[in-house]
């Protein structure tokens, strides 16, 4: 029987290929489904490709014995129960990364965009005004970036500004290697005092929360800009007001913020609306077509060396366990509880039935327990092993791949 998988939400085209070059077999959804038409359906797929409309409670996840895997082709995965699916011995895959480069791109056009006051200029023009003037108006080479936050996206914006002739600075509470002639500066406050454009690229966490507020713009240079396209809780947006209108801040560019719209038909407020040089964006950041597209291709990976090999690296709520591609034998796959004992049962049954274990992987975490077993045996003694390891009280699921 193929592998059936359901994909909802209009994923890209190029997951399914994937999928059902792998001889899956697939079904589409345009949309997202309700909680209702799930239930009824779910059980009769062994995974599941969702976007971010689709909720997948508890409530759906719980008791879902034949779903083996969740592909979240999004970068989010807070639409999902993970600790439930957890449970149930579902990893959970996203693509976390897919949209790096989109952002990275966008953080320079604003870079540019600012200094040259593009925004307002546009702006003018389409209501008739001629602004033809060179004052306020720099080109970007020999100016210094502070960016903050030297992770994926992060060190991205660092290679493409220093190949436009920026000086780069950055600052990460963890220590990261320095890409080009980028330098690394001892604290937050460094990074500020020094920088002509602040590029924010940190996650939303406790210490992130109001990062940027009003001691913090008062250390920034006077005429200096910032870009925001990390998350909306990093920066206080009354002081950036203040800021901008008081001049200190030259301008801004800003993507994310505190209160989003939750769909396109919903009003956008905000205090920046209509002040000078502020580029207000819709959380179009990692919005691209590029980064969809690597979305489906790398969910759809994830999704074929789970279901093909049992590799669960890059799940966001399972054991990590990376294991080579089979090659002859056969692959038991095991979740347990973790409890202790389990491995001891496990391959006394293996043993008793006078197999020889060939490899194993193990990994666990809080809750549960994720084995691969590698043995050489004719295919129906493996098959009485699979049984009895199904029926330990300890198994939450078990299946050869
Ligand atoms: P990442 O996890 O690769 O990098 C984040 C970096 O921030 C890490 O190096 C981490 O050590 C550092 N960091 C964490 N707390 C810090 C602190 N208090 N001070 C200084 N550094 C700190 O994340 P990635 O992929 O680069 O994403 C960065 C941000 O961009 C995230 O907030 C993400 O949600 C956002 N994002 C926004 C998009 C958009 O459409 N605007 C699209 C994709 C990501």
């Amino acid at each position: 029987m193929p592998i059936k998988i359901l994909l909802l939400e209009n994923i890209h085209p190029c997951a399914r290929e994937a999928l059902l070059e792998e001889g899956f077999q697939i079904d589409n959804e345009k949309g997202a489904l309700s909680e209702k038409q799930l239930m009824d359906l779910l059980p009769g797929y062994q995974a599941v490709g969702i976007r971010s409309k689709t909720q997948l409670t508890g409530k759906l996840i719980s008791g879902q014995k034949h779903l083996q895997a969740i592909g979240a082709f999004c970068i989010g995965t807070n639409q999902i129960d993970l600790a439930e699916a957890n449970k149930w011995g579902i990893p959970v895959f996203n693509a976390p990364y897919s949209n790096t480069r989109s952002v990275a791109e966008m953080v320079i056009a604003e870079m540019i965009s600012l200094s040259r006051q593009l925004g307002d200029a546009n702006m003018a023009a389409h209501r008739g005004e001629w602004l033809k003037s060179a004052k306020g108006s720099f080109e970007v080479r020999g100016k210094t970036l502070g960016i903050v936050g030297y992770g994926h996206i992060g060190s991205q914006v660092s290679v493409l500004a220093e190949s436009l002739g920026l000086r780069v600075l950055y600052f990460d509470i963890v220590k990261k290697l320095p890409l080009g002639n980028a330098r690394g500066t001892d604290s937050l406050d460094e990074l500020l005092a020094n920088a002509d454009f602040v590029s924010l690229h940190v996650p939303e966490t406790q210490l992130t929360k109001n990062m940027i507020a009003l001691k913090q713009f008062e250390k920034m240079r006077k005429g200096s800009f910032l870009i925001n396209a990390s998350r909306g809780t990093v920066v206080d947006i009354e002081a950036l007001a203040g800021k901008l209108r008081s001049g200190h801040i030259a301008g801004a560019a800003i993507d994310v913020f505190p209160l989003e719209p939750q769909s396109n038909e919903e009003k956008f407020l905000t205090e920046l609306q209509g002040l000078k040089n502020v580029i207000l964006t819709p959380h179009i950041g990692g919005s691209t077509e590029e980064a969809q597209e690597a979305i489906g291709r790398e969910v759809a990976q994830s999704l074929i060396w789970f279901l093909k090999f049992g590799v669960t690296l890059g799940s966001v709520n399972f054991p990590q366990v990376n294991v080579p591609p089979k090659t002859g034998g056969q692959r038991l796959i095991n979740v347990h509880k973790n409890v202790p004992g389990v491995l001891g049962q496990l391959n006394g049954i293996v043993s008793n039935a006078g197999v020889n274990i060939k490899a194993q992987y193990l990994s666990t975490d809080q809750h549960i327990g994720y084995v691969v077993v590698d043995m050489e045996a004719e295919d129906s003694t493996v098959a009485n092993v699979s049984e009895q390891v199904k029926s330990l009280p300890t198994s939450i699921k078990t299946w050869l791949a």
